[in-house]
């Protein structure tokens, strides 16, 4: 809490320093070991040349003077718990010390917002399916037929495929999207090859959505990544009570761009939401590294049962396949979603959702409670039959949300439902 480490840390502190220290500075708050909630939309100036630089930056016209020039006007543009929350969450970003995190109300208004400042109507965004169903409706519907921007979808685990779509629309090839690994999926995807398939042909920039990861366990810009997005809603708020987004940009320009589209545009996160996501992440590491333990028991325990056809997991990827060489160079650990195939058809995975007492039927991931359910009927329910088959899961599968709770119990709720089929 020293006074001169909120802004900078020291390169050599750790994640879990940086996620409980950076950011707030007590002694901006009368000594307040927390920080106050800023629950105000309006903020008085010294002077009138001061509001007029801040309008200058608000409108994206110039970046801040500092990083401690950062006097926030409105909330709609920018508030103190977000700042607060975007130099936390910056700084557990390895791999891009310049970069600029941009707090959003969603995940999904991160990512629109981000093709909105990327794209203009005619020009080209590369998405690398499987992604999360509500993305891929945004991308393949929203953005195309609503904005006129010419999206290409590729599988993004087939280079070849996004190597051909690259050079094809090179031109006007604005970014590639790519989610690893995806859900449900949980299909790796080379996150180096793509950043160099899209640099070395085009001007176009990679963003990855890291939300399966977290920063605990995958660092995008370490592998050529220009952008990271978060649904903040999953391990970073962690405790399934709100909703939130983020961009971080390596580019600090092309960060305020996307800051200034989104102050532009109306979407404003809530002062409370921040106070609660800054407070989430001091305990990150912890809900991440407990969260996959348990996973790595429960994965186990469904591989072993007699009742299942099918787990994926990461750890359990075949060691002579490129998905594995792609695991072991990307990610710090398997994290905290399964994907599994009990025997049987929808009847018997809709059994096992009706039968479980400690899973949560509920669609979301990366709180502390564990949940499940069936991504074909439910999360996934827009994406073609076709793309769910090639993206690896059928009508039967489910998708489990591993939570902190105790593994055995986990298991054992596993095991009674599965009973029931
Ligand atoms: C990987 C991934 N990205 C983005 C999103 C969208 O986030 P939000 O629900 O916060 O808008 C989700 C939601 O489940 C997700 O799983």
């Amino acid at each position: 809490m020293g006074k001169s480490n909120w802004k900078k840390p020291p390169k050599e502190w750790k994640a879990k320093t940086r996620a409980a220290h950076v950011g707030y500075d007590p002694f901006l708050s009368m000594g307040a070991v927390r920080p106050p909630i800023f629950a105000v939309s309006t903020f008085a100036t010294e002077d009138a040349e001061k509001l007029e630089h801040m309008f200058r930056r608000a409108y994206g016209f110039e970046p801040p003077l500092s990083p401690d020039d950062e006097w926030p006007i409105y909330t709609r543009v920018s508030n103190p718990n977000f700042i607060m929350l975007c130099d936390r969450i910056q700084c557990l970003e390895q791999g891009a010390e310049e970069s600029e995190a941009v707090y959003f109300p969603s995940g999904l208004s991160a990512i629109f917002t981000m093709v909105l400042t990327l794209c203009q109507p005619e020009d080209t965004l590369i998405f690398g399916y499987p992604v999360y169903g509500g993305t891929d409706h945004m991308l393949r519907h929203i953005v195309p037929e609503r904005m006129g921007i010419h999206v290409v979808p590729v599988d993004a685990t087939d280079l070849n495929q996004v190597e051909e779509a690259v050079k094809k629309h090179a031109d006007n090839l604005k970014a590639v999207f790519i989610e690893t690994p995806a859900n449900p999926s949980l299909a790796m995807v080379d996150i180096q090859k793509v950043a160099d398939l899209t640099h070395e042909n085009s001007d176009g920039i990679l963003a990855v959505d890291n939300t399966f990861m977290s920063p605990i366990l995958q660092h995008p810009f370490q592998h050529g990544a220009d952008i990271v997005i978060y649904s903040g809603t999953k391990s970073i708020g962690g405790h399934s009570d709100l909703i939130a987004g983020f961009v971080i940009d390596k580019d600090p320009k092309r960060a305020f761009q996307i800051q200034s589209i989104r102050s532009g545009t109306g979407p404003t996160p809530s002062a409370f939401d921040a106070w609660l996501l800054f407070r989430s992440l001091d305990t990150l590491e912890e809900r991440v590294l407990k969260a996959q333990d348990n996973a790595k028991k429960i994965a186990q325990f469904l591989k072993e049962h007699p009742k299942v056809e099918r787990v994926i997991y990461p750890d359990f990827y075949d060691q002579n396949s490129e998905e594995w060489d792609i695991y072991q160079k990307q990610c710090k650990g398997p994290g905290s979603m399964i994907t599994f195939d009990p025997k049987g058809e929808k009847k018997e995975s809709y059994a096992i959702l009706n039968s479980l007492k400690i899973f949560g039927l509920a669609v979301s991931l990366g709180g502390v409670e564990s949940l499940a359910e069936n991504p074909w009927f439910h999360t996934h329910m827009d994406v073609s039959d076709e793309d769910k088959r090639k993206s690896r899961f059928k009508p039967q599968t489910l998708r489990l949300s591993v939570g902190i709770e105790d593994a055995d119990d986990l298991c054992q709720d596993l095991d009674q439902a599965l009973s029931k089929i």
